[in-house]
C-alpha cells in the first residue's frame, strides 16, 4: 500500500485554477447519453475512476462510448435500447451514484444482471433503492440489502408515488430514471437534495414537472417518451473546489479565483454555512450552461472566522462538504455545532465518526454525538506531532481533507493508500503543485 508523507506547511498564494470537472454531472451526462437516439457529444467529462466505472458499466451493456481530444462521444440506443445479454455483471467499483442511478436504468432487463462494488461500496445500504424500484415491480437478490447483488426487470412496469424523506439525490434520481422507462406518470415527493437529474431532463424538453416547495420537491415525470442525441459541457466540481476553498481561508495571505464551477443552489449549502463564519466568498461572471449555472469563484484568507450553529437545512445542500467545514470550525473562535447528520455516516466511509477521530488526533477538542458533532475552535491550532491516517476505506474525500489540514495546520501527516483521490479528483496533488506545494 503506496502512503503520502507530509511535513511542511504550504505558503501563501495568488493563483487561479481549474478544477476536474463535476462528477454527479459526469455521472448523469453519460447515462442519459445512453438512453437519447443518436450520437451525443460531452464536452469536459470528468476522467476520475468512477466516471471511467460508469464508461465500462454501459459498455457491458452494449453502448459505445469512445475519447476523442476533449470530447466523449455516446452513441445513444434510446429508451429500452440496452443490449441486455446473459450473465452481465457491471462494476460500480468505488461510486454510489452510478451503482445507485444504474438501477433505475435496468428496470427492464429480462436476464439478472449483476452489480458489484469495491469494499467500501459494499458496505452501503441499497435498500433506499431497492424499496422503491420493487414497487415498480422489479426484483432483487440480494444478501444484507447491500452489493454484490442482482436486479431481475420486468415488462410489466407500474408507475408509482414515492416519498423520498432521506434528503438522498441518488434514490430521488434512481426512481426518476425507473419512471422514464415506465408507461404512465410517477410522482417522486423528495425531500431537498441536489437537483441536477431534474435540470437535466427539463433541459432536453422532456415531459417533467418540478414543483418547488418549501421543505420538499415534487416531481413528476412520463415515462417512455424517446429523445433526440444533444450536446453536453460539464463544468467544474464545486465539492472539488471546496478543498482549495477552504485551503485558501486557512492560510494568512491568500487569494484563489476558481474558473467555470457550477455552482446550482442545491450544492453550494457549505458557502452559505462558510460565509456565516466570515468567510466573504464571492461568485463572478455567472452564466448558464445546458441548464446549470456556472460561475467563477473567488476566495480571499479572512483574520478571523466565527464558529456557527449550523441550520440542518443546509445540511442536504453541503452533504459532501462538512469534512472541510469542520476543518474551518477547527480554527474559528468558539464551539461550532452541527446536528442530524447521520446522512455522512453512510458515505464511502462514516465520515462523522471519522472526523471526530481526525480531529481528537489534530489535537482538536470535539464531541461526538449519533448524528452530530460539537468542535472547539481554536484560532492558534497548530500542530506538531505526528499523525497517522489509516483504515478509512479509501474514503477519497477523507484522504483529501487530511491533505488539506496538514498543509494548513503543520505537524508530519502519513496518510494510508495515496490513489483513493483519483475516484473524484485526478488533479488534486497536481493543482497542488501549480498553487506551489512540492511533495
Ligand atoms: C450524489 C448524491 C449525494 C452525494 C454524492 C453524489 C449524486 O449522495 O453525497 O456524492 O450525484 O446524486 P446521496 O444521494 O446519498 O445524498
Amino acid at each position: 500500500m503506496v502512503k503520502i508523507v507530509i511535513q511542511k506547511k504550504i505558503k501563501d498564494f495568488k493563483k487561479i485554477i481549474k478544477v476536474d470537472s463535476d462528477k454527479s454531472l459526469s455521472i448523469r451526462s453519460l447515462l442519459i447519453s445512453s438512453l437519447s437516439f443518436g450520437l451525443c457529444k460531452i464536452n469536459n467529462l470528468s476522467k476520475s475512476e468512477d466516471i471511467l466505472s460508469t464508461v465500462e458499466g454501459l459498455k457491458r451493456l452494449g453502448i459505445k462510448i469512445i475519447f476523442k481530444n476533449k470530447f466523449c462521444y455516446v452513441y445513444g440506443n434510446g429508451l429500452n435500447g440496452f443490449d441486455y445479454k446473459k450473465n452481465i455483471s457491471i462494476d460500480a467499483g468505488n461510486s454510489g451514484t452510478f451503482a445507485r442511478l444504474m438501477l433505475g436504468l435496468l428496470v427492464k432487463t429480462p436476464n439478472a444482471i449483476k452489480l458489484v462494488g469495491d469494499k467500501s461500496l459494499s458496505k452501503r445500504d441499497f435498500r433506499r433503492i431497492t424499496t422503491p424500484l420493487k414497487q415498480f415491480g422489479v426484483n432483487f437478490r440480494t444478501n444484507n440489502h447491500s452489493l454484490p447483488l442482482k436486479i431481475i426487470g420486468t415488462d410489466y412496469l407500474k408507475p408509482i408515488n414515492y416519498f423520498e424523506d432521506k434528503g438522498s439525490a441518488q434514490c430521488k434520481s434512481s426512481v426518476l430514471f425507473a419512471g422514464l422507462n415506465t408507461p404512465g406518470k410517477t410522482i417522486v415527493k423528495a425531500k431537498k437534495s441536489r437537483d441536477h437529474t431534474e435540470l437535466f431532463l427539463k433541459y432536453l424538453k422532456l415531459p417533467i414537472k418540478i414543483i418547488k416547495k418549501n421543505k420538499y420537491d415534487i416531481i413528476e415525470i412520463l415515462g417512455e417518451k424517446q429523445f433526440k442525441s444533444f450536446n453536453y459541457f460539464v463544468p467544474g466540481d464545486i465539492s472539488s473546489s471546496a478543498f482549495f476553498i477552504v485551503l485558501t481561508l486557512l492560510l494568512k495571505n491568500s487569494k484563489l479565483t476558481i474558473k467555470n464551477v457550477n455552482i446550482n443552489p442545491t450544492r453550494t449549502g457549505f458557502i452559505k454555512i462558510i460565509n456565516k463564519m466570515g468567510g466573504k466568498i464571492k461568485f463572478i461572471n455567472k452564466r448558464k450552461i445546458c441548464g446549470e449555472i456556472v460561475a467563477d469563484i473567488f476566495v480571499q484568507s479572512q483574520k478571523k472566522y466565527k464558529s456557527i450553529n449550523c441550520p440542518v437545512s443546509l445540511n442536504s445542500n453541503a452533504i459532501d462538504e462538512f469534512l472541510v467545514i469542520f476543518l474551518l470550525a477547527s480554527k474559528a473562535s468558539g464551539i461550532s455545532s452541527f446536528k442530524r447528520l447521520d446522512e455522512l455516516n453512510k458515505k464511502e466511509s462514516p465520515r462523522l465518526k471519522l472526523a471526530s477521530k481526525i480531529l481528537k488526533k489534530m489535537g482538536v477538542k470535539n464531541k461526538l454525538g449519533k448524528d452530530s458533532i460539537k468542535i472547539f475552535g481554536n484560532p492558534n491550532l497548530n500542530i506538531n506531532k505526528k499523525i497517522l491516517i489509516n483504515n478509512y476505506r479509501k474514503d477519497h474525500r477523507i484522504f483529501m481533507t487530511s491533505v488539506i489540514a496538514s498543509l494548513c495546520f503543520g505537524g508530519k501527516w502519513v496518510i494510508d493508500d495515496r490513489d483513493s483521490y483519483k475516484s473524484s479528483f485526478p488533479s488534486f496533488l497536481k493543482i497542488l503543485g501549480k498553487l506551489g506545494y512540492k511533495f
